[in-house]
């Protein structure tokens, strides 16, 4: 007599009643995930945010830095429209597949580990002051051999042959990005001193 918990039909039918289980908890998360990420969420702003300041501050109930967003400050002084800004930043990140920059650099975590992670690029204080960050961003992403910053890798960064209007969008990719709530990733990043 073969007790039931050893039977070859239960464990079958058990195989099949936890794969679909399962299958149905991995859809539930995939729609949540997918709701989470898009722009214009709770963690993830709108792509309209390369409007306003962005500072960067500790949260003393989470325990690390959240992005908190502050007043008007339009990228290179020019209020852009809902759909302006997604077409600027949606450029950027295309721009950002095109010339591969994950060969190198992380973005949100995912990519190599040559360079630094680009989630909080637009908050380093490696670009002196908030003043002449977008000017500074500008001449680094089109030259970066002739405008090395420290950004405390001790590696040089190629010529990519990065367009000014290319470099722009980039510029606004990276905004929008270091206004992501990424639970305080990545770690340890002290942000630039925000005077302006
Ligand atoms: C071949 C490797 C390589 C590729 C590809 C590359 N970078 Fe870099 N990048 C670097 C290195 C190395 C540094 C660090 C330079 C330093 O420490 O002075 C850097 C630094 C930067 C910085 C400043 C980092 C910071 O913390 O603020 C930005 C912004 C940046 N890269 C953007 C890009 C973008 C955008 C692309 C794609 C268009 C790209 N990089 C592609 C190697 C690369």
């Amino acid at each position: 007599m073969i007790n039931w918990w050893s039977s070859e039909n239960f464990w079958r039918k058990t195989a099949i009643w936890v794969t679909a289980f399962m299958l149905a908890v991995l859809i539930g998360l995939t729609f949540h995930s997918v709701s989470a990420i898009q722009a214009g969420t709770h963690r993830v702003p709108a792509y309209s945010v390369i409007n306003q300041r962005i500072d960067y501050r500790f949260d003393a109930t989470r325990n690390y830095m959240v992005p908190v967003l502050g007043e008007e400050a339009p990228l290179f002084g020019k209020k852009l429209s809902a759909e302006e800004a997604e077409a600027l930043v949606t450029k950027g990140k295309l721009t950002t597949q095109a010339k591969n920059c994950m060969n190198c650099h992380t973005l949100l975590g995912n990519g190599a580990y040559y360079a630094p992670d680009l989630t909080k690029a637009w908050l380093d204080p490696g670009w002196g002051s908030a003043a002449v960050r977008e000017e500074l961003m500008l001449k680094f992403l089109q030259d970066p051999g002739g405008n090395p910053r420290g950004f405390g890798s001790g590696r040089r960064m190629p010529n990519l042959g990065i367009t000014e209007e290319e470099a722009r969008s980039i510029i606004a990719f990276l905004k929008w990005m270091s206004s992501i709530d990424t639970n305080g990733f990545p770690y340890n990043f002290k942000p630039i001193k925000q005077e302006g």
